[in-house]
């Protein structure tokens, strides 16, 4: 494991605080450990234009949140749906198995931001509900800002 690179994200977390002009927001949680965390997305042409997080959670957890937005930012959505937990693993330099399902929350939390920004019309917003073995994801595309949302109902 590759400590100094996870060490500068645990320390310094790229991207942290909330993006007011998001069109996606992401909340991934993991009933378990009680990590918690909230991507908000700015998508546009198919490309994240931007991308910031908020977190609630271990080193592990914050580490794989920070690198995973460098990971998307400015890339097309297809480059977002490549990213897995083996790549996010391998650009904090290695971490151990037993902390791969941190790296799985936030791929899938990449993944369906994608998804659920595709799969909703333009103008329109849109909510879904995932379960996985180990977290949980809630998706959200939006067609007001961020504010409004923002004040109602968060769920995890
Ligand atoms: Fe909480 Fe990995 S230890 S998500």
């Amino acid at each position: 494991m590759g400590d100094e690179t996870f060490l500068d994200h645990v320390k310094n977390p790229r991207n942290v605080g909330l993006l007011d002009d998001a069109n996606v927001v992401i909340q991934a949680g993991d009933p378990e450990c009680d990590d918690k965390l909230i991507f908000f997305i700015k998508i546009e042409d198919d490309v994240v234009r931007d991308i910031k997080f908020l977190i609630e959670g271990c080193e592990t957890t914050v580490a794989t949140s920070s690198i995973v937005t460098e990971l998307v930012i400015r890339q097309p959505l297809d480059a977002v749906l490549s990213i897995s937990d083996r790549s996010i693993s391998d650009a904090l330099d290695g971490l151990p198995e037993e902390k791969m399902h941190c790296t799985a929350m936030a791929a899938s939390a990449m993944h369906t931001a994608v998804h659920q920004y595709r799969a909703t019309p333009k103008g329109e917003a849109s909510s879904s509900t995932h379960s996985f073995e180990h977290y949980r994801i809630v998706a959200q595309v939006l067609n007001q800002p961020l504010a409004e949302v923002y004040s109602s109902d968060f769920d995890l």
